[in-house]
């Protein structure tokens, strides 16, 4: 896209975007999932794309829609396809945004077949996925990482843990708390935490809004 007015402040840079649900398979039929719309994600990749940027837009199963020149869009259905697409792109990338809501757990052993109703209960047992987010604060460069997090409670402690734990340069905490807010609808009421303790408190807000707000921040940044 023609820069004639050289307000294209992403532009040359490559972001890998992380969004939606994972789904873990149960057996052929059934799968462990979550409610996340993924639209928070498609939301970053639309405003990055505003504004210059080549988007790898890595995506667990939505209905949300996009279509730009500037995003290459990969579907994927477990955190283990998510792991491995992240893995194809990120060391290409300037910046890498994780905004999915990745399953933690999945299925230890995934039925063949479809399990059949026998038993009056049945125990499912479950392994714990790889932290995607984790692994790429584990080998990042120069890679600007963004995660995000979800907490209903001690909110602040918990993403700042997250920020040092995944080594992060900024983390997005997502009340579930206020009304409105939460993964599933339109908005969010986000808090920026960055790597050199600087936290910036957003009132409730829609998920376009809460994009730009976070672009800026990163742009402010590198
Ligand atoms: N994340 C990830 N891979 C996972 C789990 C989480 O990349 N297997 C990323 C999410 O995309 C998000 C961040 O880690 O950017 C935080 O996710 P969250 O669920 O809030 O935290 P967890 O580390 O999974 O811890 P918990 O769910 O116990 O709070
Ligand atoms: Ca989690």
């Amino acid at each position: 896209e023609a820069d004639v007015l050289g307000k294209l402040p992403l532009k040359g840079k490559k972001i890998l975007i992380t969004a939606g649900p994972t789904y873990e398979a149960i057996d052929p039929v059934r799968f462990i999932g979550n409610h996340s719309s993924g639209k928070m994600g498609f939301e970053i990749a639309k405003a990055a794309t505003n504004l210059g940027a080549e988007v790898f837009l890595i995506s667990g199963p939505t209905s949300q829609k996009v279509s730009h020149s500037l995003i290459k869009q990969i579907p994927v259905v477990s955190a283990q396809d998510m792991f491995n697409a992240v893995h194809t792109y990120f060391n290409y990338c300037d910046i890498a945004i994780l905004s999915a809501a990745v399953a933690d757990y999945r299925p230890k052993e995934v039925a063949h077949q479809k399990i059949k109703k026998k038993t009056s209960t049945l125990t499912l047992e479950l392994e714990k996925t790889k932290d995607i987010l984790a692994s790429l604060g584990a080998i990042k460069n120069q890679q600007y990482l963004v995660g995000f997090a979800l907490e209903t409670n001690d909110e602040l402690e918990n993403a700042k843990g997250k920020l040092k734990r995944k080594n992060l340069n900024l983390i997005v905490l997502n009340s579930l708390n206020d009304k409105g807010a939460g993964f599933k609808g339109d908005t969010n009421k986000v808090t920026f935490i960055d790597d050199e303790g600087n936290i910036t408190a957003f009132e409730l807000k829609t998920k376009s809004e809460v994009a730009i707000d976070l672009l800026n921040k990163i742009i402010s940044h590198i």
